[in-house]
């Protein structure tokens, strides 16, 4: 019987790779960089499974350029705006995505973001590298506490709910803004629930963003709401980078409507090094690290290869982005 023929967009860590190679004739792309529009396309003819990252577009030009024996997309990564679903479903194609596993990984990161920012832990490695060190003062570097303070969580899905908890765990107030979200999830996390997103930008010290990218969350936090914030405040982003207005956050961060914004993600991602943003002092931005830690990414490529092999044997996968496929 001749093996299922699979595309693995950039090296992941072995343990997926080797769930893969078992079964399945596999090609695996070890650029530096992705895989040209023009090459992926033209690897993907043929494949019944793709196992893919965050950065490859994965539209209808290409679910048509692979062809009708395409059974799965599984996207490395929870989030998964970088695909077509109504596309795939349309074609029956499952979509399998990473959810859970880089749960606490992602908060972690979120939190250390949270905390560079108001301790201005970068500036200060950057003072005393640069031989700035000459005595203890008084007023040297002086930051926001992080105890006490109010932290706004916009989504309190699962990477909400643990930045939740890390916050509660530094003696925060913890305020969320989530239409979705029922009471008894927010209590176990203890965040309490603001009726409008305006409530929340109006009185929080950090705003911590965790919702998907969508129609709905494009520009989420545009002029209109930074204006909303306190100038004092500090805006950290690890879910997508268009759910913020770039030149609305450039704006507000250059005339002091808000205080900071600590970045894991931009628009446009990569960010060229030199883009606006990264002449402000007050942006830290680091290149959409979330979920890379060695455990992380080593659950992530076992999940990803698991649900992509268990579509390929006609089994249904733990998660599924378009369950209706199955139906
Ligand atoms: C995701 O999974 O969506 C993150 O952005 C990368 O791990």
């Amino acid at each position: 019987m001749t093996k299922p023929k699979v595309l693995v967009t950039r090296e992941i860590p072995e343990e997926g790779l080797e769930i893969i190679n078992e079964k399945c004739t596999a090609e695996v792309w070890h650029g530096e960089l992705p895989l040209s529009r023009k090459e992926l396309l033209k690897k993907v003819s043929g494949i019944d499974g793709l196992l893919c990252m965050l950065s490859e577009t994965i539209d209808e030009e290409l679910m048509n350029t692979a062809g009708p024996q395409l059974k799965v997309v599984s996207n490395y990564a929870v989030g998964y705006d970088n695909i077509n679903i109504p596309a795939a479903t349309a074609r029956g194609i499952v979509v399998c995505n990473t959810p859970g596993v880089l749960t606490e990984t992602t908060a972690d990161l979120a939190f250390s973001l949270l905390m560079s920012a108001a301790r201005r832990v970068v500036e200060s490695a950057d003072h005393v590298r640069a031989g700035k060190w000459k005595t203890w003062e008084p007023k040297l570097l002086l930051g926001m506490d992080i105890h006490q303070a109010t932290l706004g969580i916009i989504g309190l899905g699962r990477i909400g709910r643990a930045v939740a908890r890390r916050g509660r765990g530094f003696n925060m107030k913890v305020l969320y803004y989530d239409q979705d979200v029922k009471y008894e999830k927010a209590e176990e996390v203890g965040a309490l629930a603001c009726e409008t997103m305006d409530e929340l930008l109006k009185v929080s010290d950090f705003v911590s963003l965790h919702v998907p990218l969508s129609d709905e969350t494009l520009h989420l936090i545009d002029e209109n709401r930074l204006e909303k914030m306190k100038s004092t405040a500090i805006l950290i982003n690890t879910s997508r980078g268009q759910v913020v207005d770039t030149d609305a956050l450039y704006k507000a961060l250059k005339t002091g409507e808000i205080a900071y914004a600590a970045l894991d993600v931009t628009d446009p991602e990569p960010l060229p090094a030199k883009h606006k943003l990264l002449k402000l002092p007050n942006c830290l931005v680091v290149p959409h690290i979330g979920s890379a830690t060695v455990a992380t990414r080593e659950l992530m490529s076992i999940m990803a290869a698991e649900s992509l092999m268990l579509v390929l044997k006609d089994e249904a996968p733990r998660f599924i982005v378009n369950p209706e496929v199955l139906q």
